[in-house]
């Protein structure tokens, strides 16, 4: 399905979130460095910003790098990093002109000082944006935002701000890194691998999932709108029954 106007508008996640995962076997396939594969990930990224700003979805979050990725070589490291800032410098106009918020989850200040500074500009000047928030989760994991959270949490309570019996699920979630936001409705994860790799733990808790053996490098509009179509296709229950969804 290529032709968006075939798209069910209600049936649109509000909130899609992304595990970006092939990269590196979609190069190695081509016998390339595994570079070429995060370079041609960085074309799905602009694909599948603009597929989902053009479908309706008010909030986008993709793993860009994980709080493990440290750990990957140096080399692979840095090259990533250049990606990243190459793509903030090159985006900002057309998130300005497509009115897309940056914004960036995980423990941003570990990221090095050049990228740092691009990625702070780009989200102060599209503060103001609306249609859509590109949620960046960078140098993040899950049980890592939890911890920050709970910590800050901990905090409120020894300076008497919060008595710990009234902490609470959505007083959680305003400690969280998408504190304001929507849970994900739809997770995607692509390259073949069903796990959750510590992203957005408390938050997919009633996403749907989708899992698909494209490399990210390979998933483009088509493949972002059969994903959107699947999940239009399922019913979501929360825990109800399927009568009590429909209100019978
Ligand atoms: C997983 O592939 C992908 C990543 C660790 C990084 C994702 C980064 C990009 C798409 C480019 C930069 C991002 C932005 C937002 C501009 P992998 O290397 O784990 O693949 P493999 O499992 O096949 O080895």
């Amino acid at each position: 399905m290529e032709d968006t106007s075939e798209l069910d508008i209600r049936l649109v996640p509000s909130h899609i979130a992304i595990i970006m995962d092939g990269n590196g076997r979609w190069a190695e396939e081509r016998r390339r460095p595994r570079l070429a594969g995060h370079k041609a990930g960085v074309d799905s990224v602009r694909a599948v910003v603009e597929t989902a700003r053009e479908i309706g979805v008010r909030h986008l979050t993709l793993y860009a790098f994980s709080t493990e990725n440290w750990q990957r070589p140096k080399a692979e490291v840095k090259g990533l990093m250049a990606l990243l800032r190459t793509y903030l410098e090159a985006e900002l106009r057309t998130m300005l002109t497509n009115d897309i918020r940056l914004f960036c989850l995980g423990q941003r200040e570990r990221l090095p000082r050049d990228v740092l500074a691009v990625l702070e500009q780009v989200m102060r000047e599209t503060a103001h944006c609306r249609a859509m928030t590109l949620n960046l989760a960078l140098s993040y994991g899950g049980r890592n935002e939890m911890i920050r959270a709970i910590r800050k949490m901990a905090v409120k309570c020894k300076d008497g701000q919060f008595d710990p019996e009234d902490l609470s699920e959505e007083i959680l979630a305003e400690h969280l890194d998408t504190a304001g936001q929507p849970d994900p409705d739809l997770l995607i994860r692509t390259g073949g691998e069903h796990r959750l790799s510590n992203f957005l733990l408390w938050q997919v808790s009633y996403a749907e999932l989708y899992f698909t053996e494209t490399k990210w490098p390979d998933f483009r509009k088509q493949q972002l709108l059969e994903a959107v179509a699947t999940y239009g296709r399922r019913q979501r229950r929360f825990g109800k029954t399927g009568a009590q969804v429909r209100g019978e």
